[in-house]
């Protein structure tokens, strides 16, 4: 057995839960949109052609905003073909997923379906075989009321009131040779800021995100950020991160202390930033928009492009998450809150069937992944403010991070009801560990709820017959006694522990 402590205190904190950090990612990629979103032959699909079943799923994951229409798939989007009767869109070839876009969901559908789910739309423009104004194009057609080419026809199109989308990302991973029209810092950060000042003349309040590195491992990690900032700092409002993480040979150890490598990520990327506002003498900050991440296993069948046809909606990057991939993504939001002060806003990447918690069969049942319930959970308890935690953890050694911590934690606090949650991790492969909380300085609290997620084989996975047996169980060993609380967290395991006052 294991033994560690957590110590917490209304008095410090982080800063308040911003709603935003649980946001997710829809992009014209394999079934995301088509059976996945929509499905017009489905039981379920409204008159718009949705799943409600899928939108009902998609409330309970506690999604806030989702970025769309990419990924990869937005740097050769014409977001035109989009618009209008649906039997006049022209089909075009998706070079980024080899494959043929249909081009049935365009932007108004995707609002449209943001409205009836209850979530922000954040839309991404196409820097890549696009620029300047074709960004002004799509956001006088989403923002401008009336009087205008482009307005007027969305109003023509059904949408008489204005999209109001308020958080645009200039490009996708520009950074990456992959990408439709890759650039290089300097010519992607004079884009950027040219894309931001224009799109601004239109509507100065925009929250804009400019491309961060598409993962720390980039070769041009740290300079690109310096310099795409340096160019647009005045501009833009966030700088974009990316982070996928998979077990690698067999070594789970490592592969559950990813959050280390995203803890990095975050912070390096955070002091690039500030080396810049110090450097151009400027005072406002850039925060993260970490708007992409997740587990993902790159590289494996499931993700592997068509090559020698150009299907619609293809299976593709269908992942099939266990218990393991679970903790590391409720670890991953750990990493995600604690950061709150700079991490502003963050994409769950991608929502439905692509490396996705709700999968669908298309014209069928609905399930849910292992990876679904640490991310509903904590977007539903994680509530007020994040609170700095003392933690004490035993280590072992990992081959990826050395010296790397056991336990994993971070707390909340609502000022209004008095609730406290904890969100713990145990990476141990092996080991039970008991937490003890000191709580002494929030009165009497009483356990609300403590739910756990494991499995004696950590490589369990939910499937579409049977999505229930993996989720999270009342942890009974939770109890308070006297403001000190305690909890036993057995091996490769996500908790929340909830308290309230007593
Ligand atoms: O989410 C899948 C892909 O990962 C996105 O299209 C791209 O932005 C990233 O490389």
């Amino acid at each position: 057995m294991l033994n560690a402590s957590l110590s917490l205190s209304p008095a410090f904190v982080v800063s308040p839960v911003r709603p935003r950090t649980f946001g997710s990612f829809v992009e014209h990629l394999g079934r995301c949109v088509y059976t996945g979103l929509h499905d017009p032959g489905h039981p379920t699909a409204d008159e718009d052609g949705f799943r409600q079943d899928v939108i009902e799923a998609v409330r309970e994951l506690g999604v806030t905003t989702v970025r769309y229409p990419g990924g990869n798939f937005v740097s050769g989007y014409r977001w035109e073909d989009g618009i209008g009767p649906v039997e006049q869109r022209p089909a075009r070839l998706d070079l980024a997923w080899h494959s043929t876009e249909p081009n049935t969901v365009g932007v108004d559908e995707f609002v449209r379906w943001c409205r009836k789910a209850d979530v922000e739309p954040m839309m991404a423009v196409n820097l890549g075989t696009r620029g300047v104004q074709e960004s002004l194009d799509i956001l006088e057609y989403c923002n401008v009321p009336s009087g205008t080419a482009w307005s007027d026809l969305r109003r023509e199109h059904g949408s008489e009131q204005p999209h109001g989308i308020r958080m645009w990302c200039l490009g996708n991973e520009m950074d990456g040779p992959w990408q439709i029209g890759h650039k290089t810092a300097e010519e992607y950060g004079r884009l950027a800021a040219e894309t931001a000042r224009a799109m601004r003349m239109i509507d100065p309040d925009l929250e804009l995100v400019a491309c961060g590195s598409s993962g720390s491992a980039m070769p041009t990690f740290g300079e690109w950020e310096r310099v795409v900032l340096t160019e647009s700092y005045e501009h833009v409002d966030y700088i974009s991160a990316h982070a996928y993480y998979h077990e690698e040979d067999g070594d789970l150890a490592s592969f559950l202390a990813s959050a280390m490598n995203m803890d990095a990520f975050i912070d390096d990327v955070v002091a690039t930033a500030d080396a810049v506002r110090a450097a151009r003498k400027l005072t406002k900050r850039i925060h993260i928009s970490f708007d992409e991440w997740n587990v993902w296993y790159i590289g494996a069948a499931p993700s592997e492009a068509p090559k020698d046809s150009w299907p619609v909606a293809p299976a593709l990057l269908e992942d099939h998450y266990n218990v393991a991939d679970a903790v590391v993504v409720g670890n991953l939001l750990i990493s995600l809150l604690r950061h709150s002060d700079r991490v502003h806003a963050a994409s769950l990447a991608q929502l439905v069937n692509v490396i996705a918690p709700i999968m669908t069969e298309p014209g069928g049942r609905l399930w849910r992944q292992t990876t679904f319930h640490p991310f509903a959970l904590t977007a539903r308890h994680a509530v007020g403010e994040v609170l700095e935690v003392k933690l004490s953890t035993p280590s072992h050694e990992t081959a990826k991070f050395g010296d790397t911590p056991l336990l994993d934690a971070v707390a909340t606090h609502d000022p209004d009801s008095g609730d406290v949650a904890v969100f713990v991790v145990n990476r141990s492969l092996t080991d039970d560990a008991t937490l003890d909380v000191d709580l002494r300085a929030f009165g009497d609290l009483r356990v609300a709820e403590a739910l756990t997620l494991a499995n004696p084989d950590p490589y369990a996975r939910a499937t579409v017959d049977d999505d229930t047996a993996l989720a999270p169980t009342a942890n009974a060993t939770a109890t308070v006694d006297g403001g000190a609380a305690s909890v036993v967290l057995p091996p490769v395991s996500w908790t929340m522990v909830r308290l309230t006052p007593a």
